[in-house]
């Protein structure tokens, strides 16, 4: 008999804080819609306290996608509390407010600096006011893996008693072991007197690389919610990556006899999707969604996969997405045709969205002949005309050789006016970057450059990711050409548009007047 395993993806709101992953208003929705697609249960779509572009995201999240249960997390806290029940009040039935406090001995002495009966109370008064504005109310006692079990269920049976139906038991600092993780699960439903009213549910960090192990330890010691992200992102190294977690439980049904709704051929185009928006690259040998997961270098293995794919494939690419047949569209293709196929890869666009994704894919079908859906999904990231209100790319030539210093000339228009410089650089890129920076302020620093061939073939688009940081804030961009350095130009434009206060230099040494 199989069982059901309820999905719920954080990627919105733990895999955004991850380091230099922050995500727009319309990027969060973009995601959002995929993970509809993709058949989460439930969507955590943000933190409403934290700022007003959360609080929007969630409100936004929860009025336009469909399908998922809508979450918004929340310190138990009154105001938070609130704050979360009016960003999600449109998900109507939907709705629902996690909130969670701290229960381990140094969270509660060092961090909350209250007594654990004071913690108690306020886990009991937060749920009761989260069920007054929600009927689905998740609690989590953070830092559950370092808290005293006698302690756990207590806190966990007067949640369930004051209306929570959902409890969440985080490994929050990822200190678990699989062994452990799991039996601590199984004390908990087998000890609180209650525990039949709540689904139990886990939420694994990844700090010594067991969340996956240590989640699915929880699921056979009961466990029916799991807490995840797509490509493991989230907090310092992660959270337990979803695609890895729907897999074992696929592949493995022999064992686990537990399924869940996600659609597995969707795996594999919404990690690209999520890693285009984030500008986080998926590292080459990660399970499932890395672009080496189904590759077979070896001769013996190649010898092996080809006469028979079994010997050393225990699920096929097609099962998460790596489809075969990628090449779907061309010049000659329509609008019809584009909304078609974006919709199968899980992407809702508007008619503005369209009108824009169109004309970068009718530019992009005059360089490439071949537009394959890693394509489609590039296009859409590539926001550097999305955000074009302030700064916008209107040429670039960049020269390099074996002799020659490598130069490039920018032409920008900021903000309606019309800003030329050309630069030097150790190498092309190098150049433009350099001419580009020296007609704005603030103009960031460099954290992170990181170039990817979207498709196999010399006319592939290469998909570059730039994070700048500007004092304490953190911004993506993303670009995407034929040519490398235009895409690299692309990236940083978008990152510079999303500074606030950015603006054009009044004096720039490399002015020269091309
Ligand atoms: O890691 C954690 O404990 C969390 C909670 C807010 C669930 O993210
Ligand atoms: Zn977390």
């Amino acid at each position: 008999m199989s069982d059901r395993l309820y999905i719920f993806d954080t990627t919105l709101r733990d895999g955004e804080q991850s380091p230099g992953c922050s995500m727009n208003i319309e990027e969060k929705l973009r995601v959002a819609h995929g993970l509809s697609a993709l058949g989460v249960d439930v969507i955590e779509a943000g933190f409403p306290i934290a700022s007003p572009g959360d609080f929007e995201a969630v409100q936004r999240i929860a009025k336009e996608v469909q399908g998922p249960h809508i979450a918004a997390l929340a310190r138990a806290h009154p105001k938070d509390i609130e704050r979360a029940g009016e960003a999600v009040k449109a998900a109507g039935e939907r709705a629902r407010i996690h909130t969670f406090i701290a229960t381990s001995p140094i969270h509660m002495a060092a961090k909350l600096r209250m007594s654990p009966d004071q913690v108690v109370q306020r886990a009991i008064e937060a749920v009761m006011q989260a069920r007054s504005l929600v009927a689905e109310v998740e609690f989590s006692a953070e830092d559950a893996g370092r808290s005293d079990i006698d302690f756990l269920c207590r806190i966990v049976e007067a949640t369930i008693k004051a209306g929570a139906r959902v409890i969440n038991i985080p490994d929050t600092v990822g200190y678990m072991t699989p062994v452990e993780f799991g039996h601590r699960i199984k004390t908990l439903i087998e000890r609180v007197p209650n525990s039949d009213e709540a689904i139990f549910s886990v939420h694994c960090h990844n700090d010594l690389g067991l969340a996956v192990a240590n989640s699915l330890a929880a699921v056979e010691a009961g466990a029916r919610q799991v807490e995840c992200t797509l490509n493991g992102l989230g907090e310092r190294a992660g959270n337990a990556a979803l695609e890895e977690v729907v897999m074992a439980l696929k592949t493995r049904a022999d064992h686990y006899h537990i399924e869940t709704a996600i659609d597995t051929s969707r795996i594999v185009p919404t990690s690209k999707m999520v890693s285009q928006v984030t500008g986080m690259p998926i590292q080459a040998n990660k399970a499932i969604v890395g672009a080496n997961a189904f590759a077979h270098e070896s001769g013996i293995h190649q010898d092996g996969v080809l006469k028979h794919k079994q010997t050393y494939e225990i699920m096929t690419p097609e099962s998460v997405g790596w489809s075969t047949n990628r090449m779907v569209l061309g010049k000659h293709s329509g609008r019809a045709a584009l909304t078609a196929r974006y919709t199968d890869l899980g992407v809702a666009l508007d008619d503005k969205g369209l009108n824009a994704v169109f004309e970068r894919f009718k530019k992009l079908a005059d360089k490439k002949k071949d537009i394959f859906d890693e394509d489609l999904m590039t296009i859409l990231s590539d926001d550097s005309e999305v955000n074009m209100e302030r700064i916008k790319l209107v040429s670039l030539h960049a020269a390099s050789g074996t002799k020659d210093a490598p130069v490039a000339a920018v032409s920008l228009d900021i903000e309606g006016v019309r800003h030329k410089a050309t630069a030097e650089g150790d190498g092309p890129v190098d150049a433009a970057f350099k001419a580009i920076k020296s007609l704005v302020e603030p103009n960031g620093r460099l954290l992170l450059y990181s170039v990817n061939a979207i498709t196999a073939g010399t006319d592939a688009q290469g998909e570059v990711s730039v994070r700048l940081q500007n004092e304490d804030l953190i911004v993506n961009g993303q670009g995407s050409d034929t040519d490398i350095v235009v895409a690299s130009a692309k990236a940083l434009i978008a990152a510079l548009n999303k500074l606030p206060n950015m603006h054009a230099r009044e004096v720039h040494a490399q002015y020269s007047g091309v």
